[in-house]
């Protein structure tokens, strides 16, 4: 039996008085796409934000229960957030590629590090670009405003600047529903390809996406998860009726 690399034990998540996230425990496999799936305010953004302690950007954040990553907990005092962030890296529902150029952008984390070696940032780039399905698409203008790319590009862009970073895990918040649906088809099929190396937390509103790249689904409802398993036996026979209506579009 393969060991989780992230365990997520009894998590509740409280925005001041308000419970977002209820007693949530969830072990996740390396190299798997897990898909989060459930309807608005269901807590599946809150689950992502507190796996890399991005929430402790926010004083209105509490949280109970522990998270564990590769057997060290998360939430310990002695826990580096900015090193966490490297190995835990996220991609969010809005490219967010920062004004610079697209060579500047995939580089962005190594030039923190202070690494300054041109056939170290040179090869990264190529690398990243590559395992983010965009190296053809933008190879003879690694020097042009990442700004100026279509949605889609800047998106998978954004996905090479968390790769560049060599993370072993990746949030992924929605991360095609902003785009086009060939845009979005290019991001799905580059995160499928990326699952060989990295493990991958997708939260999704398409059925049809969780159910073509992951390997386990989750379904949230209202803060509390309902379900959890493998994603073609939930999707044959989900256990719960609430699951059942909502893969089925009842409701969401
Ligand atoms: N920064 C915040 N401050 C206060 N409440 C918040 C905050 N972020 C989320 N919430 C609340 O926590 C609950 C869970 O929100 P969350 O964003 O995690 O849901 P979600 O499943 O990601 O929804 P969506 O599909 O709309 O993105 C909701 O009731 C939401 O209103
Ligand atoms: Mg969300």
């Amino acid at each position: 039996m393969t060991e989780p690399i992230l365990q997520i034990s009894d998590l509740s998540v409280y925005y001041n008085k308000k419970k977002a996230l209820k007693e949530v425990s969830m072990d996740f496999y390396p190299n798997e796409i897990t898909a989060l799936i459930g309807p608005s305010g269901s807590g599946k953004s809150t689950l992502l934000r507190a796996i890399n302690r991005m929430g402790d950007l926010n004083p209105e954040v509490t949280l109970t229960g522990s998270v564990m990553y590769n057997g060290h907990n998360v939430y310990s005092p002695r826990t580096d957030t900015v090193e966490l962030r490297k190995e835990i890296g996220m991609v969010f529902q809005q490219p967010n590629p920062f004004p610079m150029s697209i060579f500047e952008n995939v580089v962005y984390g190594l030039r923190l590090k202070g690494i300054k070696d041109k056939a170290i940032l040179d090869e990264a780039v190529e690398t990243s670009l590559r395992g983010a399905s965009i190296w053809d698409e933008v190879k003879d203008r690694l020097h042009d405003s990442a700004l100026g790319l279509s949605g889609g590009q800047q998106q998978r862009v954004c996905v090479a600047r968390t790769l560049a970073t060599s993370p072993k895990i990746i949030l992924l918040d929605e991360p095609t529903s902003a785009l086009d649906p060939i845009s979005a088809g290019k991001i799905e099929e580059t995160l499928y390809g990326l699952k060989d190396t990295y493990t991958m937390l997708l939260v999704t509103r398409s059925m049809q996406q969780a159910s073509r790249i992951s390997d386990r689904t989750g379904f949230f409802l209202d803060g509390s998860l309902i379900e959890y398993g493998n994603t073609k036996e939930m999707f044959m026979s989900p256990k719960h009726k609430e699951t059942e209506d909502y893969i089925t579009g009842k409701f969401g």
